[in-house]
């Protein structure tokens, strides 16, 4: 029997694999206490459970400087190494300590472009147990319109359990 299209059935298969995921990385980070391992802990087992994400990593906030992204663990091609409070879609989620999803990124006025194939993203803060933003995780999509809530909810759990717990 053919199977309808159902859009809700489909939004509840993502948020279940959201919290399978997190429950899987949580069990791999439990113990480790270094940062940097986190983080490309979390790249990988992101890029692994997703084909869509074609780049995801962290850009981290450096210290010296407070007002700057510096790029951290990732999976995927050459990203650029810096980038400003303000600029890009990175940038303006570590200004506004906001997700930011953008469907079309040639429609995102200063979008750093580091990889021409990727066309949507979605940017999540990063925040440490006392509510100080550490990174953003940016994750880049070689399809328009990847991302959703649904993408937003889980990559914000997945991230607090793993750095703000
Ligand atoms: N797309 C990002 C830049 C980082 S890379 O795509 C890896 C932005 O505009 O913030």
């Amino acid at each position: 029997m053919a199977e309808s299209f159902n859009p809700a059935a489909l939004a509840e298969d993502k948020a279940a694999r959201y919290r399978q995921l997190g429950l899987e990385i949580a069990s791999v980070l439990e113990g480790e206490p270094d940062r940097v391992a986190r983080m490309a802990t979390v790249s990988s087992m992101l890029r692994q459970a997703f084909d869509s994400f074609f780049w995801v990593g962290f850009y981290v906030v450096d210290p010296a400087k407070g007002d700057e992204l510096v790029v951290g663990p990732y999976q995927g091609t050459l990203g650029c190494l810096r980038i400003a409070f303000g600029r890009g879609v990175c940038g303006a989620a570590a200004r506004d300590r906001r997700t930011v999803i953008v469907e079309d990124v040639e429609l995102f006025p200063g979008h750093i472009a580091c990889d021409s194939r990727s066309r949507s993203e979605i940017v999540v803060p990063v925040l440490d147990p006392a509510g100080a933003l550490i990174a953003v995780l940016d994750v880049d999509a070689v399809t328009p319109a990847a991302f959703d809530a649904q993408d937003a909810a889980g990559l914000e759990a997945i991230l607090k359990a793993a750095f703000a717990g």
